[in-house]
């Protein structure tokens, strides 16, 4: 096999907000390409349900009830997890605030952007190895287009991409750090958006005439974390069927 294909034996990441939607599918797809994966929720049920899917096919999984806004419960999560797997190879910070959440906007943007730091520095500080790597969820909203339903949620997600980017050039530890942006993508968070007449306008306009599905993003993430991305750092991916693309 080609080892670029393939994760180091052992190597092990921590998804945030694995409960859900894309995270679910971050998680589930990285235990399938072999990686030992810590799933990481504010909700224990959705984190024990995927559990016992991911050990279902003989995958090694460890569960943490970790609130990403709440510095205590990312330490705790990291020791707790460290102390499982050992040394913890990849981060994908994928958990963020509903971008209708009713918040001001300093609020919105410590709470998707600066827990998505907090993560990261804890993470850090537990040491790197070569060939480790970040993946960070940011969207097209901030970064391409002008969507979310409130200000904060455009401005926090432009800037996790440039959070991203002083990771990519500074290289703490020696890390590869990219992010994602995905489009819209039909997430337990979107069912009733999905509904409406915006989503049903943005679907008809993409080239792909769908919108994106959650393993859409989790392959692409995996894709980023793993050594067949070796040389890519400080990318921001769009991942939205080529809804920008126009004639
Ligand atoms: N769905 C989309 O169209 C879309 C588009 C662009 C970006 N995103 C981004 O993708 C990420 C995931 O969104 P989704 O659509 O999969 O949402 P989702 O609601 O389906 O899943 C989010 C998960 O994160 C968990 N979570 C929320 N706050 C948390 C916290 N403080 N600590 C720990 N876990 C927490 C939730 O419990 C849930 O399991 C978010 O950062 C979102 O901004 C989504």
């Amino acid at each position: 096999m080609n080892s670029f294909l393939k994760f180091p034996d052992g190597a092990s990441v921590v998804v945030t907000g694995a409960g859900s939607g894309i995270g679910r599918s971050t998680a589930r797809i990285c235990a399938e390409a072999g990686l030992r994966v810590a799933l990481w929720d504010l909700i224990p049920e959705s984190i024990e349900s995927l559990n016992e899917e991911l050990k279902g096919f003989g995958a090694t999984t460890f569960v943490a009830k970790v609130d990403i806004l709440d510095e205590n419960e990312i330490a705790a999560g990291f020791a707790a997890t460290q102390k499982a797997f050992g040394h913890i190879d990849y981060l994908v910070n994928n958990a963020g605030p509903a971008n209708a959440t009713a918040v001001t906007f300093s609020e919105g943007v410590a709470m998707a952007a600066g827990s998505m730091a907090n993560v990261t520095t804890a993470w850090l500080a537990l040491g790197r190895h070569d060939g480790d790597a970040i993946v960070n969820v940011a969207s097209v909203a901030g970064n391409i287009t002008g969507g979310g339903a409130e200000p904060w949620y455009p401005s926090a997600k432009s800037a996790i991409a440039g959070f991203t980017r002083y990771l990519a050039l500074r290289r703490p530890g020696g890390i590869r750090a990219n992010a994602i942006a995905p489009g819209l993508i039909d997430t337990p968070r979107m069912v009733t958006y999905m509904q409406g007449d915006e989503a049903k306008c943005i679907i008809s306009r993409n080239p792909m005439g769908r919108a994106g599905r959650p393993d859409d993003i989790g392959a692409t993430i995996c894709f980023l974390l793993s050594p067949a991305a070796s040389y890519i750092n400080g990318v921001l991916l769009p991942v939205d069927g080529g809804a920008q693309i126009t004639v």
